[in-house]
């Protein structure tokens, strides 16, 4: 596992920020962008720089389901299972991928907001639509099985 950045390579990540509450957010969103997640030791200096309260940040963080709050493997793949996806072959997709080397990367998330393009997915910090097995498979570089 990488190792935790220290407090100065989080602060350039960050950047300068106004201390401003509505560019949480965006902090939050460049520290995914570059680590994958947000970890209690970068909400603090998120904490520090905007300075607002930790459990804020911590409020907001773990709020979105997009924004992860524990490591995630290169290979996560977030399966939306609300109620559009299921109607579209979510779970097919699932059921599909639980039987391939991905069986231990796969994790139910909600509403992605791309309904109409049933069923999403999100991988590698982008959503992708209309998935299928083989679709996920190639997104993630894996040669969907013949
Ligand atoms: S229900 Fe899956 S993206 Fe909205």
């Amino acid at each position: 596992m990488m190792a935790e950045p220290t407090t100065a390579e989080i602060r350039l990540v960050i950047g300068e920020v106004e201390q401003d509450p509505s560019q949480l957010l965006p902090v939050l969103w460049r520290l995914v962008d570059r680590y994958g997640w947000v970890s209690p030791a970068m909400m603090n200096v998120v904490s520090e720089v905007l300075q607002r309260p930790f459990a804020e940040i911590y409020g907001v963080a773990s709020f979105y389901q997009l924004i992860p709050t524990a490591p995630v493997g290169p290979d996560s793949v977030g399966i939306c299972m609300d109620v559009t996806c299921k109607m579209a072959g979510s779970q097919a997709v699932w059921d599909a991928l639980g039987q391939t080397e991905l069986k231990n990367s796969i994790h139910p998330v909600a509403c992605l907001g791309h309904c109409e393009n049933a069923p999403a997915a999100f991988i590698e910090n982008r959503v992708v639509t209309h998935i299928t097995q083989g679709s996920v498979l190639r997104v993630l570089g894996k040669e969907p099985p013949r």
